[in-house]
């Protein structure tokens, strides 16, 4: 089986410069040579190109950046559909959530029915009308089911991408209140953190493995960084206190791995310059070994 990396450099879909290192710092922290050491062909795409020079905010909008954003999740979309289309897993290295945007149109279009496991601190669940910052980086899943700016969910093909029964997120634990709305009105599947403390992990990806394998015919992984806990994964954002623990986590991916669920994933919010001594990013090629089916033994 092959995989490709592809690197997406962007941080303007939020405030915090450096996440737009967080691919080479994943590279650096040796995610090929991981994958390789599991039998995989592992080719190195390389990084979707950012024009920073369209950086500037847009007008007749609170989103940031919208222009810039929207120009990279288009090209991230034609290079995601493109890996697919040549028979590879895309394995996208961001770069702030955002990028999810492009991940998933490039994505949708080979599935009819989409599943997407969002494993975050956060929903990235806000439309312009309930963003309490204007980040794009906190928008993604909402456009992905079709809501928001129609210059993000018009990207690369029909929309929405995804269909709101066919999500699971896991890890939630700061949500706007527009976002609960959301979840509400659309009937999300969540486990906040209050359901991973009661149910344990185990039965968390049991239980989504069971929601998902039925009604969709692909699964997209998108895992947030700060979806652990900070003290685990120090080098992102938006940290939130109360997080998945780093065990917790390879447990998830070591049973999706058995599921053989997963069939496109992105590790997103690494920022090497928040981080210590490269942590995050080692800790993000752990669990995409164990995505891969590395074991302990
Ligand atoms: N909910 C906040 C916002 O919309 C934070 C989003 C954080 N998202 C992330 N991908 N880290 O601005
Ligand atoms: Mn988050
Ligand atoms: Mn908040
Ligand atoms: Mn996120």
């Amino acid at each position: 089986k092959k995989i490709a990396i592809i690197g997406v450099p962007m941080d303007l879909g939020q405030l915090r410069r450096g996440v737009d290192m967080g691919p080479s710092a994943i590279r650096y922290a040796g995610i090929t040579d991981r994958l390789e050491a599991l039998h995989y062909e592992v080719e190195d795409c390389g990084d979707v190109e950012i024009n920073k020079t369209h950086a500037v905010h847009s007008e007749n909008t609170n989103l940031k950046n919208l222009k810039a954003v929207a120009e990279a999740s288009h090209k991230l979309a034609e290079k995601v559909d493109n890996v697919i289309e040549a028979g590879s897993f895309p394995l996208v290295l961001g770069g702030d959530h955002s990028i999810a945007i492009g991940t998933l149109a490039g994505v949708a279009k080979h599935y009819s029915n989409l599943g997407v496991i969002w494993y975050d601190a956060h929903g990235d669940l806000n439309t312009a009308e309930t963003s309490p910052t204007g980040n794009i980086h906190g928008m993604p899943l909402a456009v992905s089911l079709g809501l928001g700016h129609e210059e993000l969910t018009g990207i690369y093909g029909k929309s929405p991408k995804v269909k709101p029964e066919n999500i699971v997120i896991i890890g939630a634990r700061d949500l706007d209140e527009g976002e609960k709305a959301l979840i509400k009105e659309k009937g999300i599947k969540v486990y906040t953190m209050h359901e991973v403390d009661r149910l344990g992990m185990t039965k968390v990806i049991e239980e989504t493995i069971e929601y998902l394998q039925e009604k969709t015919d692909g699964v997209h992984l998108s895992l947030d960084l700060d979806g652990l806990d900070p003290n685990d994964a120090p080098g992102v954002g938006t940290p939130v206190i109360g997080g998945i623990s780093y065990r917790e986590s390879h447990l998830a991916m070591e049973m999706l791995a058995e599921s053989g669920l997963i069939t496109s994933a992105e590790f997103v919010e690494v920022n090497p310059i928040l981080d210590e001594k490269n942590k995050t990013a080692s800790v993000a090629v752990a669990l995409m070994a164990s995505l891969f089916g590395s074991k302990l033994l």
